[in-house]
């Protein structure tokens, strides 16, 4: 079975490739948990993809701060305080799991879900026009 939790859309786009196609992965990697999720898929299988995604949102957030650095984006710190409060707030979610303290619920999906949808539709499309302005838009 392959459920789309989460859809990409057109209107998530923030003109710039690079971003784009790792939130198409960021949402892949979200259906995939899903899928594991409903399957009631094994303990471990669903401990690496929790660790794959903590690992690959960290390595989207860090290019996204590569581009600020390099637009010196002017709501720069406010968008690395969300992301770093994101990732502590999963790490914790990670650590507990692996110690068989905390499972995966459908209310912890739907919290990932609309954090990033909110993220991506509010805060990333806020660094639309700074990146235009420096030409990383394609
Ligand atoms: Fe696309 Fe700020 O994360």
């Amino acid at each position: 079975m392959n459920n789309n939790f989460f859809i990409w859309q057109q209107s998530f786009s923030v003109n710039n490739k690079i971003i784009d196609d790792q939130h198409k992965q960021l949402i892949i990697m979200l259906n995939d948990l899903y899928n594991m999720f409903i399957e009631k898929d094994d303990r471990k299988k669903v401990g690496l993809i929790i660790l794959k995604l903590v690992d690959y949102t960290k390595i989207h957030f860090k290019t996204e701060e590569r581009f600020f650095n390099q637009t010196n984006y002017k709501f720069t710190n406010e968008h690395i305080k969300e992301h770093s409060s994101f990732i502590e707030e999963v790490n914790i979610f990670k650590d507990k799991f692996r110690e068989e303290k905390a499972e995966l619920t459908y209310e912890l999906m739907t919290f990932l879900k609309e954090w990033l949808y909110n993220h991506i539709m509010i805060s990333d499309q806020k660094y639309v026009e700074c990146f235009r302005q420096h030409k990383l838009s394609r």
